[in-house]
């Protein structure tokens, strides 16, 4: 049986990996899936939240109970979570949001050109939206978690990257096989501001969702 420790609060997710486009037929983008954050709304859900999940290209049905806002680029999933952050009282930034965007949009498709050598694409940085909501929290006591996908010194970059973002939680997946990008199943460890670390062993994505729940939960009193 599930508790409703989640019931009266207001949760933001977000989820799926952003993309962004080069011109109206390409892009840049990753393998996110959004099956983590889906996972994350719908048990946040089941405890009784009231969730706004933001999603980037995820192409999953949208689960029930859950208020869905669809994006496409890291600008527009800024948009959408610093939006609906401003009253909520946990932030779980599950989406793989791209670095950086290609400094220019073609507005015709991209053309080669017989015996010429490809231009090189130009990229500029996009805003690190963590790390802003973090250092600018919308409520007294709101909760952040960020999610780390690492493929070395998994441990010690998460722990930077905790350190540098100033989130409350985040969450360490080794990149594999079988794990983290794509697969139905992921396994992790959970950093703590606080130094703590809570480790879930490799199952489906919805128990690593629970166990930052309980996190989170514990931290909202
Ligand atoms: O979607 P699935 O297929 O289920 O896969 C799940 C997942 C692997 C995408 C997920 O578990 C995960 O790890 N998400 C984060 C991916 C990642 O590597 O993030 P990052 O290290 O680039 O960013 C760290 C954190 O900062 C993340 O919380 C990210 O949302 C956030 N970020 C990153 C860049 C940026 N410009 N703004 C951000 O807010």
């Amino acid at each position: 049986v599930t508790e409703p420790d989640l019931r009266g609060r207001h949760v933001v997710v977000s989820a799926g990996g952003t993309r962004e486009p080069l011109d109206p037929v390409r892009f840049l983008g990753n393998r996110s899936s959004g099956k983590q954050g889906y996972a994350l709304a719908r048990t946040a859900a089941a405890r009784g939240a009231r969730v706004t999940l933001v999603s980037a290209n995820a192409g999953l049905p949208e689960p029930a109970g859950v208020d869905v806002v669809p994006v496409g680029t890291a600008v527009q999933l800024r948009e959408a979570v610093l939006k609906a952050a401003s009253d909520a009282d946990a932030v779980v930034m599950a989406a793989a949001v791209a670095d950086f965007r290609p400094a220019t949009y073609a507005a015709g498709k991209i053309k080669k050109k017989d015996g010429e050598d490809p231009e090189p694409i130009v990229l500029v940085r996009n805003p690190d939206i963590l790390a802003e909501i973090s250092a600018d929290r919308a409520r007294p006591g709101q909760v952040i978690v960020g999610f780390a996908a690492e493929t070395d010194n998994v441990l010690a970059n998460g722990r930077k990257k905790l350190d540098r973002k100033r989130c409350d939680l985040l969450v360490v997946n080794e990149v594999g096989e079988r794990k983290t990008f794509g697969s139905e199943e992921n396994e992790a460890v959970v950093l703590g501001a606080d130094g703590s670390e809570t480790p879930v062993p490799y199952g489906p994505k919805e128990a690593l969702a629970e166990t930052v729940w309980d996190l989170v939960a514990r931290r909202l009193g």
